[in-house]
C-alpha cells in the first residue's frame, strides 16, 4: 500500500478516509515533530499532508525521495517550495474555497475588536481596574459608516466586502488587476491606488498572498500614509507587514491601533507587541471554526486520494510562478 504521511493532528473522519486507500503515519497525538524526526518520517512517503507551518524546502524534499504529492492543509502556501517541487515532479495543492466565509467573520472580529478596544477593555477588567461607568471610559473608533480599504480582493477580500456592505461601511480596493465591474458594483467597491487607499481608509485590511513581491508592502512609509485614527488588520501572512515598523507606528499613536492575526517568524513574534495596549493579537487563527477545520483537512485529503489512489488530477493544483 502507498505510504502517506500526516505532519500534525486532523479529524478522524481524515484518517479514515486516508487509511481507506493509503497506509497513514499520522501524528493523532500532535506531538511537536522536530526536523530531524518529521524527516526521518517522510523517508518512504508517497504523499504528505502538511500543516501551514510545515517547510518544504530542498531538504525535506531530500529526506521523502518517492514523493509525489505535497497536500498543504490551507490556502496560503508560501511554507512550501513549489518551484523546487515541480523540479522534481512533485505536486502541490492547497484547500481553497471552503475557509473564505469563516476567514470572512474573522477579519471583522479581528477589526472590531481593535477599533473597539475589545481585547485592552478586557484586561482593564480582569485587572480590577474598573470602578466606574464614565463618558470618555474605552474611547475607540466606529465601524459603520467608516471606509475600509482591502489589499487583495480574492474571494476572501470579497467575502469582506459583502460584511462591510452590511455595516454601512464605503469600500475600497487595491489590487494589481481590477474585478469585473459587475463584482465593483454589486460589493460597492472602488479599485484605488495605494496611497489612496492609505490615506483615506478608516481601517487598512491585509487579505493578500505572501510573495517576495508582497514583502513589506507595508512599512515606515506606508504607515505614515495612513490617518492617526486608524487601524491595520493583517489575517494574511506574517512578513507583508514590517513589524519593526509597525511597533513603531502603534508606540507613538501615528495610527490608532493595529489587529493582528500573523507575524514576522511566526510562531515567534515581536515582544514589543506584548506590551502594547493597542494590538489585539492572535494566533493565525482566522480560519479556525471546527467545520472549516474539518473542510479543509478533507479537502487536502482528496487532493492526496485523487493523485496517488485514483491517478486523478489533483483537485486544487498549485502551479508554481
Ligand atoms: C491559513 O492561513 C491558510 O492559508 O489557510
Amino acid at each position: 500500500m502507498r505510504k502517506v504521511v500526516v505532519t500534525r493532528e486532523v479529524f478522524k473522519e481524515t484518517i479514515d478516509f486516508l487509511e481507506a486507500h493509503f497506509d497513514v503515519l499520522s501524528n493523532q497525538e500532535d506531538r511537536l515533530l522536530g526536523r530531524e524526526e518529521l524527516l526521518c518520517r517522510i523517508s518512504d512517503a508517497e504523499g504528505i499532508q502538511t500543516a501551514g507551518s510545515d517547510q518544504v524546502d530542498d531538504e525535506f524534499l531530500d529526506a521523502a525521495p518517492k514523493l509525489r504529492i505535497v497536500a498543504n492543509t490551507a490556502v496560503g502556501y508560501n511554507n512550501i517550495d513549489v518551484q523546487a517541487c515541480s523540479q522534481r515532479g512533485v505536486i502541490v495543492t492547497n484547500t481553497p474555497g471552503v475557509l473564505d466565509e469563516c476567514v470572512a467573520d474573522y477579519a471583522f472580529g479581528l477589526m472590531i475588536a481593535a477599533c473597539r478596544r475589545i481585547g485592552e477593555s478586557e484586561r482593564y477588567l480582569r485587572s480590577g481596574q474598573w470602578k466606574a461607568m464614565y463618558l470618555k471610559q474605552m474611547l475607540g473608533l466606529d465601524i459603520n459608516g467608516a471606509t475600509l480599504g482591502l489589499v487583495g480582493f480574492g474571494r476572501i477580500g470579497q467575502a469582506i466586502a459583502k460584511r462591510a456592505n452590511g455595516f454601512g461601511m464605503r469600500v475600497l480596493y487595491h489590487t494589481r488587476s481590477r474585478v469585473s465591474e459587475s463584482v465593483e458594483r454589486n460589493l460597492n467597491a472602488a479599485h484605488v491606488n495605494k496611497p489612496q487607499l492609505l490615506q483615506e481608509s478608516d481601517v487598512v485590511m491585509l487579505i493578500l498572498p505572501y510573495a517576495k513581491e508582497t514583502h513589506h508592502i507595508i512599512g515606515e512609509q506606508e504607515l505614515s500614509q495612513m490617518k492617526s485614527k486608524s487601524v491595520l488588520v493583517n489575517i494574511a501572512r506574517g512578513g507583508i507587514v514590517d513589524d519593526r515598523a509597525l511597533i513603531k507606528a502603534l508606540k507613538e499613536k501615528t495610527i490608532f491601533a493595529a489587529g493582528l492575526d500573523v507575524y514576522e517568524g511566526e510562531p515567534q513574534l515581536d515582544p514589543e507587541f506584548l506590551k502594547l495596549e493597542n494590538v489585539v493579537l492572535s494566533p493565525h487563527i482566522g480560519s479556525a471554526s471546527e467545520p472549516t477545520r474539518r473542510a479543509m483537512a478533507m479537502a487536502a485529503a482528496r487532493n492526496l486520494v485523487a493523485v496517488l489512489a485514483n491517478s486523478e488530477k489533483p483537485i486544487n493544483l498549485v502551479r508554481p510562478n
